[in-house]
């Protein structure tokens, strides 16, 4: 038997690749942190916290991870670790650094220490492309970061490139675009707005506010991501992928499906700052900007071009945005009940 170690298990990723791995007959080992409350809600609903092995590290403690890669013996680590919410980055952006950045040097050390036969996954992100050089965006478009998050990702990026080309591991990093499940933390934006919006059909909520409605992204759905990780660690050369559907909407996009699904149309008055959402019949306001909300450097719109992972890999994006608005929608619905 196999075993994968995956930091990170914790969250939404972590979680689906763990069931992944585990009906694929691989050993699955997690790596989580202290909290002052455990977080495996994510492992429960999915069924499968009794399944795994957790061992506690932190990504910022190389010892740890040594320790832990010494007992374990993984044939695969996947590294998923970070602080991953770009509007906290900038609140936070030294801890960012720490953990997002030189945290993966600290994986990567501890393969290079234990055993460089390890084949280890770096979670690397459609963020790197920033401000967008080229549309679609591909395995050779340049990189243009625009928050602490997306600076840290790309030190991620170049060290897991670095360690493959000076020491021979093998090491893969996966280009992933935005991809939502119904275990995405609330914080982001598509889960943040199928709670709201699961909340104020249950009569819960009367109307969420919102930041950048006009962002735009290439929002695919996890389940499916983590599939195309593994893909990458079973070739014969590490190398790097893009995952993406292809398909780009706007957060005002997504609002207007949501509420859709739950016979709502949405009439937008106003503008910038001042603009709100009302449903169209009843003229009750559901949404309202606020610019708390916004970043200091925004990203605009992200699309993703995936053929080289279609080629080489036989990955493809299966569920598009509807499809996943609805899976999600349908999850919060019951959960606010
Ligand atoms: P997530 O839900 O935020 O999960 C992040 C995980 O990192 C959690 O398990 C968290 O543990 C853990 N973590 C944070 N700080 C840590 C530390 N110091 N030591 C050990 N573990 C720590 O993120 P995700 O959406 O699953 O994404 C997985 C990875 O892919 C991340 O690296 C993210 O940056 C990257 N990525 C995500 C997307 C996306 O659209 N989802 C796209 C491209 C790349 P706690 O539960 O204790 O907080
Ligand atoms: N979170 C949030 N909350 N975002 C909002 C809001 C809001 O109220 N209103 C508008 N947005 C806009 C953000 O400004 C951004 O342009 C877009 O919605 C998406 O924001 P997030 O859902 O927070 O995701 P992200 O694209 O910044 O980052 C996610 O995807 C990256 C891959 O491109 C994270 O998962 C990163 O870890 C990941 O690397």
């Amino acid at each position: 038997m196999k075993t994968a170690f995956i930091t990170g298990i914790t969250g939404q990723d972590g979680a689906y690749l763990a069931e992944f791995l585990l009906r694929k007959g691989y050993k699955v080992v997690g790596g989580f942190r202290r909290l002052s409350s455990p977080n495996f809600w994510r492992l429960e609903e999915l069924g499968i916290l009794n399944e795994v092995q957790l061992e506690e590290i932190d990504i910022l403690d190389a010892a740890s991870i040594i320790r832990i890669l010494d007992k374990v013996k993984p044939v695969e680590v996947y590294n998923l670790a970070a602080q991953s919410f770009v509007a906290h980055s900038f609140s936070n952006p030294i801890l960012t650094g720490n953990v997002t950045a030189l945290g993966v040097t600290n994986v990567l050390e501890a393969i290079r220490i234990v055993n460089k036969e390890i084949k280890f996954y770096q979670a690397s992100t459609s963020e790197l492309f920033g401000r967008a050089q080229e549309i679609p965006q591909k395995e050779t478009t340049p990189f243009y970061p625009r928050s602490p998050y997306a600076v840290a990702k790309l030190y991620g990026h170049w060290i897991t490139i670095n360690y493959r080309e000076s020491y021979n591991i093998f090491a893969a990093c996966g280009i992933l675009f935005n991809h939502e499940s119904p275990l995405r933390g609330i914080e982001f934006v598509t889960r943040k707005i199928t709670d709201a919006v699961a909340k104020i059909y249950n009569g819960k909520q009367d109307y969420f506010e919102i930041g950048n409605l006009n962002a735009k992204r290439d929002w695919g759905y996890a389940k499916e991501y983590v599939v195309g990780m593994w893909l990458m660690l079973q070739t014969q050369k590490p190398d790097t992928y893009v995952l993406a559907t292809g398909e780009v909407h706007s957060v005002r996009e997504w609002i207007e499906v949501c509420f859709e699904l739950v016979n709502k149309k949405i009439q937008w008055i106003g503008e910038g700052v001042s603009e709100i959402g009302k449903d169209s019949k009843t003229g009750k306001i559901l949404v309202k900007v606020n610019p708390d909300f916004f970043r200091p450097a925004e990203v605009d719109m992200l699309i993703g071009d995936a053929s080289k992972a279609k080629k080489e890999l036989g990955w493809e994006a299966k569920v598009k945005y509807k499809e996943l608005a609805e899976i999600m929608l349908r999850k919060d619905i019951e959960r606010n009940k």
